[in-house]
């Protein structure tokens, strides 16, 4: 169930709004974990065998794809899926319009020039057409659109949103994957001390607040394109007194000179960029990367690292979900994409850790001495996912 958000512009709506809000978190956790388990065992018990009786096991996520679309398990399943994903966004609306004078207050006082500014927009910028076509994940307006002056409301039911969606996975204040990712760079590599960090499509700077916690001496950034999402940022990183800046940028084109960051990050982005972004983000970042600087991305992990019916199960998205990208993304060479941007063969980076804050210290120091294989478990949202990280070092 989602519990609230421990900062002050968390929302909890009245008491039919939070039940519809803790109904439809349970749904999902419901379709992602019980109803995803029946679904690959119909497919290993019924499906699969008979198609390696005619000689056409599927070879790809693809072929699993096909298999399965007519089938009414997996109809069953998506359209379940894909109807929690729009409740997941009406029931975080609602209490977020109602309370929309006094969010509009608060915001506006973090972000107003009596306080340091730690938010820099810039009105110029175009928003891309992988923002602004859609409503990315179905989420209403997507992240960009704005219906007033100084408008927050993307950023807010963002972090609203994910809360519901997310079913209690993503940690205290929805940062489990910025603490964990940080976490293991950390540990693993203690004599890296980083001073400047950014944040590459930080949406609300939920997990840029995780690198300043792990990295306090660090000035920390977090990037978007989207200054709906970054107003709110700001306000819920004051609120939760990190001292974070957020910048309005196109992660294709880094206004940061050459050599002059220590960490490239994102967590969940690329995979909302056409491939031509990617490498443009990925040359950006090393180009600006100092030398010894490090470029992680958090993501899902690619299709070649997994089974077929786990290829196909991430790729839901790509199909129900308006997500265009994602499919396409996971079907690159995670390192050809590195090297020609420019990074070394020999510097290349890849990871799985476990979930960093819902374990005791010791053992997820003792869990990151082995280094995990892709699983069912890697990107997947549901009990006992780990998260996925590659990267290199310049
Ligand atoms: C899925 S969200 C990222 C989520 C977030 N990093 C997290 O960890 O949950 C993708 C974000 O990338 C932003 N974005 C998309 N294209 C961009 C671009 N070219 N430059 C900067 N930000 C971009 C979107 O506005 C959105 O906030």
């Amino acid at each position: 169930m989602p519990a609230a958000l421990k900062h002050d512009l968390f929302v909890k709506g009245n008491d039919e709004q939070a039940a519809k809000q803790d109904f439809v978190s349970g749904l999902r956790a419901f379709v992602l974990n019980d109803m995803a388990t029946s679904m690959k065992d119909h497919y290993e018990a019924s499906i699969e065998p008979e198609l390696s009786r005619l000689d056409k096991t599927p070879a790809s996520g693809q072929d699993v794809h096909q298999a399965l679309k007519s089938d009414s398990v997996f109809k069953f399943y998506s359209s379940m899926r894909y109807n929690a994903q729009e409740m997941v966004w009406r029931s975080a609306l609602r209490p977020l319009h109602d309370s929309r004078a006094e969010l509009s207050q608060k915001i506006a006082a973090a972000n107003s020039d009596a306080v340091p500014s730690k938010l820099e927009l810039n009105d110029e910028l175009e928003i891309p057409r992988n923002v602004a076509a859609l409503d990315v994940h179905l989420a209403p307006g997507s992240y960009h659109r704005e219906d007033a002056a100084a408008d927050w409301m993307g950023g807010a039911l963002y972090d609203h949103g994910l809360n519901i969606f997310s079913f209690g996975m993503m940690g205290e204040n929805l940062d489990d994957i910025g603490q964990s990712m940080a976490q293991y760079i950390r540990q693993k590599f203690p004599d890296f001390a980083p001073t400047t960090i950014i944040d590459l499509g930080c949406t609300i700077g939920h997990n840029t607040c995780a690198w300043k916690m792990t990295y306090p001496d660090a000035a920390v950034t977090g990037i978007d394109i989207a200054p709906a999402c970054l107003r709110y940022g700001n306000a819920r990183a004051q609120n939760l007194g990190v001292d974070v800046n957020f910048r309005q940028m196109n992660a294709t084109s880094l206004d940061y000179p050459d050599n002059s960051v220590d960490v490239v990050f994102s967590s969940m982005f690329l995979h909302e960029l056409p491939v031509k972004d990617i490498r443009k983000v990925m040359s950006e970042a090393q180009r600006v990367l100092k030398p010894g600087g490090l470029m992680l991305h958090m993501e899902l992990p690619p299709n070649d690292s997994l089974t077929a019916y786990d290829a196909f199960y991430l790729d839901w998205d790509a199909y129900y979900n308006n997500e265009p990208f994602y499919k396409t993304f996971r079907d690159q060479d995670f390192s050809q994409l590195r090297m020609e941007a420019g990074f070394e063969k020999d510097k290349l980076l890849q990871l799985i850790t476990p979930q960093y804050t819902y374990m005791q210290a010791q053992d997820y120091a003792e869990a990151i001495q082995v280094d995990a294989e892709f699983g069912g478990n890697t990107g997947r949202l549901a009990a006992g996912i780990e998260w996925f990280g590659f990267g290199a070092w310049k």
